[in-house]
């Protein structure tokens, strides 16, 4: 098959499109024939030797969290998921491999991509909303009525979360530059703050919770405008030794399971419609590395996906 392999770490330059052996599914795991990837900053962050802890890469090592496709074969022990079946994924903790034709992963992992959901929707949708929905339900445990501040709605991660907020009956208020307000309030959100022009903290106060997909001084400012018995939840990093400085809050970090009952989910808030597509933006895997400084850019709106076949 023809992946992209990483041979070391540092920059694009050590990722190369070629050809590699096949994949073989162990028991418990299916073959997946892969349509579409997407880049998510993760990926960037591994290459640049960033996450040596999460991700044991071996060289040449295959980069890439989620995929959406068609099962090729199954491994020994499998049921319920059939050759020809179209799924969508993210692959386990700690595991890579989506930048490729082909992937081996358990099946429990996958969720079977509806019809008229396309390859490239169900890649872009997988990793997003499987973050978004246990960061803003299992962690925040976002109430009706409540209002959310989302930090970087504009992205992967944000564009699910403002919706999926919203589709929960939150007020959302979200921030992005000015480009990013007509798209995010199409998708939902009841305030957009541009936060080149105005310091956030001083358009909002007494939120209930925040959702951090920024990081650094962003989440350090925003600890101050939760309201006592608050909630943060980030998925990208406070500044190292960063104190919270308040007693009455709560500040959470994820942990982002991987689980196949997840995509089922995404699958059902897209038939239903309280949930759709980011912005896409496709190209093809073999021009891996101009999408990578693209994503490590910070202000992609919505998603990039690769194009694998
Ligand atoms: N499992 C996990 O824990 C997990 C999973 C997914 C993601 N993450 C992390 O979560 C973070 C977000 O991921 P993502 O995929 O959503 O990233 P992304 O798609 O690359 O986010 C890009 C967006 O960030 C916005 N942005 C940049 N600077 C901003 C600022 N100062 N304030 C507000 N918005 C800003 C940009 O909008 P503008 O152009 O308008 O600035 C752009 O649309 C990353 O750090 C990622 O590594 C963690």
């Amino acid at each position: 098959m023809k992946a992209v392999l990483m041979k070391d770490f540092g920059g694009a330059e050590v990722l190369d499109f070629e050809e590699t052996d096949d994949p073989i599914p162990a028991a418990g795991q299916v073959l997946v024939d892969i349509h579409r990837a997407t880049v998510n900053p993760a990926d960037w962050k591994v290459r640049e030797g960033r996450r040596r802890d999460a991700v044991k890469a071996a060289f040449p090592h295959i980069l890439g969290r989620d995929f959406s496709g068609v099962v090729a074969e199954l491994g020994d022990g499998v049921s319920g998921l059939s050759v020809g079946d179209a799924v969508f994924g993210v692959t386990d903790t700690g595991q890579e491999g989506c930048y490729a034709e082909r992937l081996a992963i358990r099946a429990d992992l996958c969720g079977r991509k509806p019809d008229a959901m396309s390859h490239a929707e169900a890649a872009a949708l997988a990793l997003t909303g499987l973050t978004a929905m246990i960061s803003i339900e299992e962690y925040l445990g976002l109430k009706k009525g409540e209002t959310i501040l989302i930090q970087g709605g504009a992205g992967g991660v944000g564009n699910f979360a403002v919706q999926f907020a919203r589709h929960m009956g939150a007020h959302v208020v979200t921030t992005a530059s000015g480009r990013n307000h007509d798209y995010l309030k199409s998708l939902g959100a009841d305030e957009v703050i541009d936060y080149n022009e105005t310091d956030f903290t001083e358009a909002v106060s007494d939120v209930d919770a925040v959702y951090d997909l920024i990081g650094g001084e962003v989440q350090v400012r925003s600890y101050g405008v939760l309201k006592s018995g608050g909630r943060l939840a980030w998925n990208a990093p406070p500044p190292a030794g960063a104190e919270v400085g308040r007693d009455d809050i709560e500040v959470l970090h994820p942990n982002v399971a991987r689980d196949g009952k997840y995509m089922r989910r995404i699958a059902e808030l897209y038939s239903d419609g309280a949930i759709r597509p980011p912005e896409i933006r496709e190209m093809p895997l073999s021009e891996i590395r101009a999408a990578h400084e693209l994503s490590a850019t910070g202000h992609v709106r919505g998603k990039i996906v690769l194009v694998v076949r």
